[in-house]
């Protein structure tokens, strides 16, 4: 049997807080990045993994993140930084590590020995992605949305095809990531504060970002201090958001 004293996932989700004050002591950065690891476990839409992770651990960079993030203690006072960027303008290039992989996984034989499985698979990499995320100034997005609001009135059909939309579906599977990684941390009592508290152009800039990129998350990590929790935990009324149909 191994021996752990990492906790549970159900207790790690318990003991997770949002930190604001964190302790004046380092903390691993081997650890950290190994969270980093788990959270690029989360499951992401279509496999494109559109995100990034930036792991800040210069005190330098901390305290010019933390400035940017309105002197706000949970970045003040963090020990390291990891800032979760959303990538949808990485789109081609990961489409491209989807159908490489594939092939690989195929044995790299000759395109009309595929099963229609492996047809299938390769197929939607090759052109039902690239329809979607293809898109010239929301023009195209647009008349994607139009035509699908139409197809939708006699069968069933994806409709989140606007830029917006695309933008959504990386920002929500970079959540995932971000909550598996907090998560993690929280099992081997690291604490973190998710943050969207900031000046996103000002963080870009900072970290060599592109324009298109977006900031889904900084995530302050550190050891919670004994006044780093403000208050208890508090939760709507479970009935309130519980729908059993
Ligand atoms: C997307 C997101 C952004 C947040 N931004 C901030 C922030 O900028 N500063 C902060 O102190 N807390 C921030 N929080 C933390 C929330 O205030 C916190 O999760 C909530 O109050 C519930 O408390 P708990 O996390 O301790 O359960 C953020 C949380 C999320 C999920």
């Amino acid at each position: 049997m191994v021996v752990t004293n990492e906790k549970s996932v159900s207790e790690a989700i318990k003991y997770r807080r949002s930190v604001r004050v964190f302790k004046n002591v380092p903390i691993d950065e081997q650890k950290v990045k190994e969270c980093i690891q788990l959270a690029a476990l989360a499951p992401t839409s279509s496999n494109m993994q559109l995100w990034e992770f930036y792991h800040v651990v210069s005190p330098e960079m901390i305290r010019q993140i933390a400035t940017a993030s309105f002197n706000q203690n949970a970045a003040k006072t963090a020990q390291q930084l990891v800032v979760v960027v959303a990538r949808k303008d990485l789109w081609r290039k990961r489409v491209q590590s989807n159908i490489d992989y594939l092939k690989n996984q195929y044995g790299n034989k000759p395109e009309s020995d595929y099963s229609k499985r492996e047809k299938f698979a390769l197929n939607y990499y090759q052109k039902i992605i690239p329809s979607l995320y293809f898109d010239f100034l929301g023009i195209i997005g647009m008349i994607k949305f139009i035509t699908f609001q139409i197809i939708g009135l006699f069968r069933p059909i994806y409709r989140q095809a606007r830029q917006s939309d695309m933008r959504i579906v990386a920002q929500k599977s970079a959540g995932l990531a971000a909550q598996n990684f907090m998560i993690s941390m929280a099992a081997i009592n690291y604490d973190t504060c998710p943050m969207e508290g900031f000046d996103s152009l000002r963080i870009k800039k900072l970290l060599h970002l592109p324009a298109r990129s977006e900031i889904n998350m900084i995530l302050g990590c550190g050891i919670r201090d004994e006044n780093g929790v403000y208050g208890e935990r508090f939760r709507i009324p479970f009935e309130e958001i519980y729908f059993k149909k």
